[in-house]
């Protein structure tokens, strides 16, 4: 069980990362673009993809980081690091699905989605995972 906890750990934080860097990219080209227009329609499904995948691999996450630690210690109460790097997977949580639901809003409106918004907040998104794993390094070296 925890090997299988761990496995599901690890790859969702692939999937995440993996969305999340594409999307980036994307919406930077998009930003930046010199002439300016709606993007391609293949663009457009690849994001609204990666958007999907992206609130899914961090519910995973905390699906198996939560089966993990009950797994492991039997309790949530396993020190200070395992708090901080909790705080920035919350970060990463909340941030995750206010994006996806500003993406769904604009979408049931027919509108484009304000990508310059959705990018600052994936500096958010970045932060809190960036923090989680460097206190779970810390931790559970
Ligand atoms: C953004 C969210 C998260 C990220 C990026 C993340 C990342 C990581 C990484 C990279 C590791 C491997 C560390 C190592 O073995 O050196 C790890 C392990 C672990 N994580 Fe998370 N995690 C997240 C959320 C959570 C949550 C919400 C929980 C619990 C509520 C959790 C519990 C654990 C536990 C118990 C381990 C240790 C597994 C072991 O024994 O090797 N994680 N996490």
């Amino acid at each position: 069980m925890l090997y299988v906890l761990k496995f599901i750990h690890i790859f969702a934080l692939v999937f995440g990362a993996g969305s999340g860097i594409t999307n980036g990219i994307l919406a930077s080209r998009i930003i930046r673009n010199p002439n300016p227009g709606p993007p391609p329609e293949m663009v457009v499904a690849l994001m609204k993809t990666m958007g999907k995948i992206g609130p899914i691999a961090m519910i995973l996450l905390w699906l198996s980081g939560l089966g993990l630690v009950f797994v492991e210690y039997g309790t949530l109460d396993i020190g200070l690091l395992f708090y901080l790097k909790l705080a920035g997977a919350t970060l990463a949580l909340v941030t995750v699905l206010y994006i996806a639901r500003m993406a769904m809003q604009a979408e049931a409106a027919g509108v484009p989605p304000d990508l310059k918004k959705i990018k600052r907040l994936s500096h958010v998104v970045w932060l809190g995972v960036i923090t989680a794993v460097t206190f779970a390094i810390v931790m559970f070296n």
